[in-house]
């Protein structure tokens, strides 16, 4: 396995190219089973998860063939519609494909995706309203067993909780149903606005998108047509690289970047002192000279994202006064909160808050990533400890950067990926 060693990297300095968005890239590859026609989806990052999701699709019979940053998607040779664990297990958004198989073949099988590092997250949204559309749905032996007797019929749809992968999911399948489907207090993630923007581009009317309420007009079956795209931006790799220009106090400008989907990210760190250049799609962090504490509650989009929370809690391990940061959305999402404590971090947490007790000087030992985002905290903060830091099992990292270790040592960062 890979670990990663970085050293203390103070005013690092140059330009970062964000990749494309992982999370808009999960549903936008599952929004091909719907296409009649080959799928061309540019942009895409280079990343574990993305790689997933195209073996799952191949093993389902579609024809994916992945070139630099791009693939081309066939589904309609798709002989298969159900789901294995051994996929699944890897990567839980793969329930992502359980809407559009069940929209477009009438039956599918997916199995549960199982527990996660960050919470239990249940899929009883989704599965509630397929079952509202119209779907039978049996549990058995850990897979979801969905068949649609007489399709998918449009309904109106009110998701109790805010769930970003559930919108999706219902979005693709009403797509393709009979009639029309209205979902109340849906996702607004630009992730889930660019899936609808696709699917209106495509021929399936869709009126309120980037609203809390969706309405989809379906094709009652009719496949549809998808002429290529490029994946947006990765707002969560973009605000990872403005928390390190932040925390090593270095002016760095990203690029390829959609500033508008940051909103949120960069008011918190002008609120830590930090001022911006920003153009359509560059952003430039001055850093501030001494960073300023911050109060975060994580929220749904457009507030502060969930994504950010661990990125942003190292870094108020390094401002002048007490942080708080609430995570809202997640049970289980502080486990980098053990690790910063070890590295010398002044953390107190109390059930779903955590206190940072002002600025400590991180000192680097050896740490363990435990999920995708806590991996970047740790990588955040060893680029200001003393010593060196090891991050371990940087699979966890692997699923959601895309070359995240080339991209810092192109502006200057001592880090380097070597094998245990
Ligand atoms: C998406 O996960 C993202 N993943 C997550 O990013 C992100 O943290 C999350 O949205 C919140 O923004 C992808 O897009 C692939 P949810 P998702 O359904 O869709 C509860 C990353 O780091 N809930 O919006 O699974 C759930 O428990 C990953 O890139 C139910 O109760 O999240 C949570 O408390 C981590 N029942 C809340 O809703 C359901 O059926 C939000 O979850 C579904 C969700």
């Amino acid at each position: 396995m890979d670990y990663l060693k970085i050293h203390s990297s103070k005013s690092l300095s140059g330009e970062i190219a964000i990749s494309g968005a992982k999370n808009a890239s999960l549903p936008l590859i599952a929004m091909t089973i719907l296409a009649k026609n080959a799928v061309k989806i540019k942009n895409l990052p280079n990343v574990v998860d993305i790689k997933t999701l195209l073996k799952l699709l191949s093993k389902l019979g579609a024809n994916c063939q992945f070139s630099d940053n791009s693939v081309l998607v066939d589904t309609s040779s798709i002989n298969e519609t159900k789901a294995t664990y051994d996929i699944v297990k890897t990567m839980r958004a793969s329930i992502l494909v359980l809407g559009p198989i069940l929209a477009r073949f009438g039956h599918c099988e997916v199995s549960l995706p199982g527990g996660c590092a960050i919470g239990q997250r249940p899929i009883d949204l989704h599965l509630k309203a397929l079952e509202q559309m119209g779907a039978k749905i049996n549990i058995k032996s850990g897979y979801i067993e969905a068949t649609t007797p007489n399709g998918l019929l449009g309904c109106d749809i009110i998701f109790d909780k805010v769930t970003v992968t559930g919108t999706a999911n219902i979005v693709m399948a009403a797509a393709l149903a009979k009639g029309v489907t209205t979902i109340t207090n849906a996702a607004r993630e630009p992730e889930v606005v660019q899936l609808c923007n696709v699917l209106a581009q495509s021929g399936v009317k869709i009126n309120g998108i980037e609203t809390a309420i969706l309405e989809i007009h379906g094709t009652n079956g009719k496949l549809l047509n998808i002429q290529e795209f490029d994946v947006i931006p990765d707002r969560i790799e973009a605000g990872t690289y403005l928390c390190a220009g932040a925390i090593t106090k270095s002016e760095l400008t990203l690029t390829y970047v959609e500033p508008k989907h940051l909103g949120a990210v960069i008011s918190k760190l002008e609120e830590m002192g930090n001022t911006f250049k920003i153009t359509k799609d560059t952003i430039t962090i001055y850093p501030a000279k001494k960073i300023k504490p911050v109060k975060i509650i994580t929220q749904e989009y457009p507030a502060f994202p969930t994504d950010m929370q661990a990125q942003f809690l190292a870094l108020a391990t390094q401002a002048d006064g007490v942080s708080i940061i609430e995570e809202k959305l997640f049970e289980n999402r502080f486990m980098h909160v053990s690790e910063l404590q070890r590295m010398g971090a002044d953390i107190t947490l109390n059930g779903h808050t955590a206190t940072v007790n002002g600025k400590t000087r991180l000192s680097g030992t050896d740490v363990m990533a435990t999920d995708l985002r806590a991996s970047s905290a740790l990588v955040l903060a060893g680029l200001v400890a003393t010593k060196e830091t090891n991050i371990h099992r940087i699979y966890h990292l692997d699923r959601g950067y895309d070359s995240l270790e080339n991209k810092f040592k192109n502006v200057g960062a001592k880090i380097q990926r070597l094998k245990e």
